[in-house]
């Protein structure tokens, strides 16, 4: 019988055909457990040397079974191994990267100016009150300034701010002079949209006061932050203008030449001046000037980026997106 065992094992090529046999040959009903329990109808001399060589076979055929079972275990690994080999020639699936925002590479870009110029970047709430977007700003109640500025109210008689001009109110409340800040960040307009008009936006505010700070030295700082974006010796021009909380006020200009037209013009960037006495005072700061400016980031970004509708930037269209994933 172990022959035949012996050949039949030899054919086996998986584990459930091995428990097949081993049941087959030394289950209940199986061929060499039939032998032992026919042992009884033998003879008493012949039962002895019967039942030595059966349970001989027995052991020899549980030792190859278990050989067996290795052998096919490491068999079914390899077989598995080789089935989810991993093919490196196959083409990789494109990881497609992401890229920084326009207004967001601009406003590093600021940032990093006026940090190498000696200002702290700080940042100031979105939703702001009446007192520190207008009235500490000289811009009261009947102010006909306030009709300039087209503002969000919430019902709570609060609101999105519409400049980042409070924050030179609430940054002085806080701080002892002197100092220099830029603040960064979103202001809100309620206005029709067209090209070049967002209901919201961002602007850059500088704010700088110390002891005898004078026109002279806001426009040296204009022109530095010029020089740095656009290359040394860049020209600007301050033109009187109004805003009620600056005295004297100004616009401001720089020269350049437009990567649209590829003409040299004055680029008009935005609003300046000294700080007027009634901040100073709503703040209660005495025996200082300072000066401020701001001026809207999308306007700067559109012409350096040559971005031809404000509107490009929040729609999310990624055919305009994509275009400038890997630019500075
Ligand atoms: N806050 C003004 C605006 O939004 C700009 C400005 C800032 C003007 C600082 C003067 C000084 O138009």
């Amino acid at each position: 019988m172990i022959e035949e065992f012996n050949n039949e094992i030899g054919k086996i090529e998986s584990l459930q055909e091995l428990q097949d046999l081993r049941v087959k040959y030394l289950g209940k009903k199986g061929l060499l457990t039939q032998q032992l329990k026919a042992l009884g109808k033998l003879a008493p001399e012949e039962r002895k040397q019967a039942g030595q060589s059966i349970n001989r076979d027995k052991k020899q055929m549980l030792a190859i079974i278990d050989d067996a079972k290795t052998r096919l275990e490491q068999k079914a690994i390899n077989a598995k191994l080789a089935a989810e080999r991993v093919d490196v020639s196959l083409p990789a699936y494109k990881l497609s990267t992401g890229g920084l925002h326009l207004i967001t590479k601009t406003i590093n870009k600021l940032e990093d100016v006026f940090r190498s110029m000696g200002y702290d970047v700080v940042m100031g709430p979105e939703l702001e009150d009446e007192f520190h977007n207008f009235d500490a700003l000289n811009t009261p109640k009947w102010h006909p300034a306030r009709d300039l500025q087209d503002t969000f109210w919430t019902t709570d008689g609060r609101v999105l701010r519409t400049h980042t001009s409070p924050m030179q109110v609430r940054y002085m409340e806080t701080h002892k002079p002197p100092f220099k800040v830029v603040v960064p960040g979103k202001v809100f307009r309620n206005e029709a949209v067209d090209a070049t008009h967002e209901a919201q936006f961002h602007q850059l505010e500088a704010l700088v006061v110390a002891e005898r700070i004078t026109m002279a030295d806001l426009k040296g700082a204009i022109t530095e932050m010029a020089s740095a974006l656009l290359g040394k010796d860049t020209k600007t021009r301050l033109q009187p203008s109004y805003f009620p909380f600056v005295e004297p006020g100004a616009e401001f200009a720089i020269w350049w030449k437009s990567p649209k037209t590829g003409k040299e013009e004055w680029l008009e960037l935005g609003g300046c001046g000294l700080v007027h006495p009634n901040v100073m005072k709503a703040v209660g700061y005495e025996g200082v000037t300072g000066f401020a400016f701001g001026f809207g980031i999308e306007r700067l970004a559109m012409v350096s980026y040559g971005i031809p509708d404000v509107r490009y930037f929040y729609q999310g269209d990624m055919r305009v997106l994509r275009q400038f994933r890997g630019e500075l």
